[in-house]
């Protein structure tokens, strides 16, 4: 390495390593290192055998990079201990404050319900009813916050078990079944008597639910919704399907995000708060799958969710 380029990686506050390709030994660590008081036997174990990884040591955390050349392999490691406590805290915050809402918000729900049935001025009701749908919306915003908290959480891990996914969906499907009548959708489940998916039942049948719920809440009068499982190589593949208005092209990249809601002019007609898809790309890949969705606008969309089978 020239003295000039030494210098430089000297002072730099990103930790980098350098081994030699052919017997592993130390050509070079840089100061930053050291100063961070990890031993060379630690670190060593930890490195990537490819592209990068994330450790911790002693409760800081290191993102690890690794590049090849010649006859060299170069580590560089990033402290990212602050970005981890920020994350952390904004996690808890969110999950502290849907958990301190709760309840005040499922007091006013029934007190709003009570006084809503026992009004008889039509005005009053009016009003009534309007504060008993906007608490609705509150609670079901809160109950998603929640539900993405526990999955951040250690609650998050897989509770694996063999279950019949043609009962899961039945039961799914008569949760909402006020609602698909209500949208005058119908609900079909094309999946065997005997149809045994390993998985997490409770994490799986909440990620049906809010697949079913958007297609149903997409839907056009009259519209369908299929829900279908199979096999296909490795996975299981659980699918819904549905003849509503579709995603356009350029909206699907961001739809898994967080809040993120189809053009403002639908989202105001159709409510949600755009919690349910990131809830579903959560709890697939938790389980080591991954969820993929083909659409057509004016026709409708098919989520597929792959659920890796050992
Ligand atoms: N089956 C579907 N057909 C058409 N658009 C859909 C469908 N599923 C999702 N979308 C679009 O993707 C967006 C994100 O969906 P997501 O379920 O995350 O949020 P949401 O339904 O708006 O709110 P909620 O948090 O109440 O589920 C929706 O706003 C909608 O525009
Ligand atoms: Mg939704």
């Amino acid at each position: 390495m020239s003295d000039l380029f030494k210098r430089i990686v000297d002072q730099s506050p990103y930790g980098v390593i350098v081994l030699k390709k052919d017997n592993g030994s130390i050509l070079y660590i840089n100061p930053a290192l050291k100063e961070w008081g990890i031993s060379e036997k630690e670190l060593l174990k930890s490195l990537p055998k490819e592209n990068s990884c994330e450790v911790e040591f002693k409760n800081r955390f290191f993102k690890i990079k690794r590049f090849e050349e010649d006859k060299n392999i170069i580590f560089l490691i990033e402290d990212i201990t602050p970005l981890k406590t920020y994350q952390r805290a904004k996690k808890d915050f969110v999950a502290n404050v849907s958990h301190e809402l709760k309840t005040p918000i499922s007091v006013i729900g029934s007190i709003a319900e009570t006084l809503y049935l026992e009004e008889e001025d039509p005005f009053k009701k009016r009003f009534l009813e309007r504060i008993l749908k906007r608490t609705k919306e509150m609670e079901a915003l809160v109950e998603d916050l929640l539900i993405l908290a526990s999955l951040e959480s250690k609650e998050g891990k897989v509770i694996w078990e063999d279950l019949n996914l043609k009962k899961l969906a039945e039961e799914v499907v008569q949760n909402l079944k006020e609602f698909a009548d209500e949208k005058n959708v119908t609900v079909e489940v094309e999946i065997s008597d005997d149809f045994i998916c390993r998985c997490d039942g409770h994490k799986i049948s909440i990620l049906l639910k809010n697949l079913v719920e958007n297609a149903i809440k997409y839907n056009r009068k009259g519209g369908k919704v299929w829900i279908k499982a199979y096999r296909s190589g490795k996975y299981t593949v659980l699918e819904v399907s549905d003849t509503g208005i579709g995603i356009p092209k350029k909206h699907i990249p961001f739809i898994f995000e967080r809040f993120y809601r189809v053009d403002k002019s639908r989202s105001r007609e159709i409510r949600g708060t755009g919690l349910g898809l990131s809830i579903v790309k959560h709890i697939a890949l938790i389980h080591g799958g991954k969820v993929e969705v083909e659409s057509e606008e004016g026709k409708g969309s098919t989520f597929r969710v792959f659920i890796p089978q050992f």
